[in-house]
């Protein structure tokens, strides 16, 4: 396997792309929280695709878990994400600890109320301000040309689009299909938490949308 560079510090972060951002190369970044999975890889492929520099972010962002949330348990595989990284031409990791991303003190939060509302809000009021404070900080760490991001997040990616134009960010936010199992269920990190019985369950999801579009 080729070696990737993996950082966790924002000056070396910085300072690597600073760098290829002032030779003119275009840069694309891929937030995700690891455990990543084939609608991960390709996202990360559309970034290769249309970008010269792609990077690629882990942070399992606590601000977006509410107490009771399964922060503690969330797959963290990191060297099977690198290796998948590696795997789907990505240039860089960005993987902070939780200090260097909100250092004692923090107390800035961004939110869209509105939007953050209603839908997956309704049942995880505080997640979506969890979301897009960490995305914000992300792109201006990164300060990418073009964010991908999953349709299968669709709220999650209302927001940011919201955000990013309500706060004159210049990064264009891509919005990339859902990738799905050959049966139609999604693919989420989260899945490896379904029983058989949960699994067979789930499917309701894509019959229905199936039914709708028909
Ligand atoms: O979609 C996710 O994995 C997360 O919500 C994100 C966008 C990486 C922010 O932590």
């Amino acid at each position: 396997m080729p070696s990737l560079p993996v950082v966790s510090r924002i000056d070396e972060l910085r300072s690597l792309l600073d760098e290829r951002r002032a030779s003119g190369r275009r840069i694309g970044v891929v937030p995700t929280m690891g455990a990543l999975h084939a609608g991960h890889v390709s996202l990360l492929r559309a970034a290769r695709e249309s970008c010269d520099v792609v990077v690629a972010t882990i942070f399992v962002n606590p601000t977006q878990f509410a107490p009771g949330d399964d922060f503690e348990k969330y797959p963290r595989p990191f060297e099977r994400d690198l290796d998948l990284c590696v795997g789907a031409g990505t240039d860089l990791v960005f993987a902070p600890d939780a200090a260097t991303m909100y250092p004692p003190g923090s107390q800035t939060v961004v939110s869209v109320p509105e939007l953050a509302r209603p839908w997956e809000g309704a049942r995880r009021p505080t997640h979506f301000a969890g979301v897009t404070t960490v995305v914000l900080k992300l792109l201006n760490l990164v300060q990418p040309h073009v964010a991908f991001f999953g349709q299968k997040d669709y709220q999650q990616q209302l927001l940011i689009r919201r955000m990013c134009r309500d706060l004159d960010v210049r990064t264009r936010i891509e919005t990339c299909a859902t990738v799905r199992e050959p049966d139609g269920l999604a693919l989420s990190s989260r899945n490896v938490y379904l029983s058989a019985e949960e699994r067979r369950a789930a499917l309701v999801l894509s019959r229905a949308l199936r039914t709708a579009t028909e």
